[in-house]
C-alpha cells in the first residue's frame, strides 16, 4: 500500500517544551487508514492533524469497538530520533484488536508509517529531561449501524504529542488508594487487551480515589478482591527481601506492559531475582509491618517507572521507602532511560532508529 503525504499549509505553534503536562499538544500531522469488509486497508495518508468526519452512528459512538497503544520517540543528544520497542505495541494492538474482532495491522506498514510521520513533525520532539513525544496509534470501528454486530469498517490513526511526565509530580513517590469496591477486569474479560472501555471502567474509581486525596488506583482481582491487578495505568511491582514481585500474565486480567517486560529484563540483568507470581494485598501489608517491603513502583510507558510512596487500603496506610523513591526502583529507573534516551549501549536490541 502506497502511503501519500498531504502536507499541512499552517503549521501549528509550538508549546513551551519546558511546561508540557502529559498529552495536552498534538503535532502538525497525522497519519491515517481505512478498512472495509472484502477490500482491506487502504487510503493510507498522513494528513494535517485535525478533526476526524464519522456517522453519529458509527460502531464506536455505541458499541465502543476500539483499541489503542502508547510508546515513545526520543531525541539523542547527537541529534538522532529512536523509537523504543515499537514493534511490541503494534504486535499488541493487533492482540487487542483479535479480542475486539477488529481487523489486524501490518507490523511493517504501520512502523514505516510511524517513522514518517515522525520525520515530518520531528522539529516537535521535546529535548528537555523527562520529555519525549508520545505516540498514540489507534483504532475505530466506523461502521454506521446501531446493530450490535461486528463494524464492517474501520479507521487507523497515529497521533503525535509532546509530552513531559505523566504525573505532575514527576518522580516524587505517589500515594496509591487499593480499590476493593470497583474492579478492572475479570477472567474471560478484555482485561488484557488496550480498549477504551478498561479506562472508562476506571474513572469512577480514579475520581473517588482523587476526593480522597490519592492519586492512583491499585486494582485488586475480580474474584476475590484480594490479589493486586494494575495500578490504573501502569503494572505494579513490589520489592520484597530485595527481590521484585509482580503479577504474572496467565489470567488475562493485566495488560502485558513493555515497560514491564524491559523492567523485568532489566532488573535481572543487575542480578535481581524477579518473582511473577500472584501477590495478595493483606501479604503485602504484612511485609510492610515485618519491615520486609522496601519498595514499591508502577511502570508504564506514560508512567515510565513511578515510586510508589504510600499505599492505603480499608482504612490503613503504609509508607513505603520512607515515602522516598527506593534504591532498586532509582537504578531501574536510570538504567531504563539511560537505554531510552541512548545515553546508554542497548543490549536488547529496543532501540529502533527513525534517521
Ligand atoms: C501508556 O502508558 O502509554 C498508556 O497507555 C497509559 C495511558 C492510558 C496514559
Amino acid at each position: 500500500m502506497e502511503l501519500i503525504i498531504n502536507k499541512t499549509q499552517n503549521p501549528r505553534q509550538k508549546p513551551d517544551y519546558s511546561n508540557l503536562g502529559f498529552g495536552n499538544y498534538f503535532t502538525d500531522h497525522m497519519m491515517t487508514m481505512e478498512y472495509d469488509e472484502g477490500q482491506g486497508w487502504h487510503n493510507a495518508q498522513i494528513q494535517p492533524y485535525g478533526p476526524i468526519p464519522l456517522e453519529p452512528s458509527a460502531n464506536v459512538f455505541h458499541y465502543g469497538q476500539e483499541t489503542f497503544e502508547g510508546l515513545k520517540a526520543y531525541k539523542t543528544k547527537d541529534g538522532k530520533i529512536t523509537l523504543f520497542r515499537p514493534r511490541e505495541n503494534f504486535l499488541r494492538m493487533n492482540r487487542s484488536n483479535e479480542r475486539l474482532c477488529m481487523p489486524a495491522i501490518d507490523v511493517d506498514f504501520a512502523l514505516e508509517s510511524l517513522k514518517a510521520l515522525i520525520m515530518l513533525d520531528s522539529e516537535w520532539i521535546p529535548t528537555e529531561k523527562e520529555t519525549s513525544l508520545y505516540i498514540r496509534p489507534f483504532m475505530i470501528g466506523t461502521e454506521a449501524t446501531l446493530g450490535v454486530k461486528i463494524s464492517s469498517s474501520y479507521l487507523f490513526a497515529i497521533i503525535l504529542s509532546p509530552v513531559g511526565t505523566y504525573y505532575p509530580e514527576g518522580m516524587k513517590p505517589t500515594n496509591i488508594y487499593v480499590e476493593s469496591k470497583y474492579i478492572r477486569a475479570a477472567v474471560g474479560g478484555t482485561g488484557a487487551a488496550k480498549s477504551a472501555g478498561n479506562y472508562a471502567a476506571s474513572l469512577k474509581p480514579l475520581k473517588e480515589a482523587k476526593e480522597k486525596g490519592y492519586s492512583q488506583v491499585l486494582f485488586l482481582d475480580g474474584i476475590e478482591r484480594k490479589y493486586v491487578e494494575e495500578v490504573g495505568t501502569s503494572n505494579a511491582f513490589f520489592v520484597i527481601d530485595s527481590e521484585l514481585y509482580t503479577t504474572p500474565l496467565e489470567s488475562g486480567t493485566i495488560l502485558a506492559g513493555i515497560t514491564r517486560d524491559s523492567t523485568i529484563a532489566i532488573a535481572e540483568s543487575q542480578g535481581i531475582k524477579v518473582n511473577e507470581v500472584p501477590l495478595a494485598i493483606d501479604d503485602i501489608f504484612e511485609f510492610a509491618a515485618q519491615g520486609r517491603l522496601e519498595e514499591a513502583f508502577a511502570t508504564g510507558t506514560a508512567a515510565v517507572i513511578s515510586p510508589i510512596g504510600q499505599l492505603s487500603y480499608n482504612g490503613n496506610d503504609i509508607a513505603i521507602s520512607g515515602g522516598e523513591i527506593g534504591k532498586i526502583t532509582q537504578s531501574l529507573y536510570d538504567s531504563l532511560i539511560a537505554i531510552q534516551y541512548g545515553d546508554a549501549i542497548d543490549p536488547y536490541g529496543w532501540v529502533e532508529k527513525v534517521n
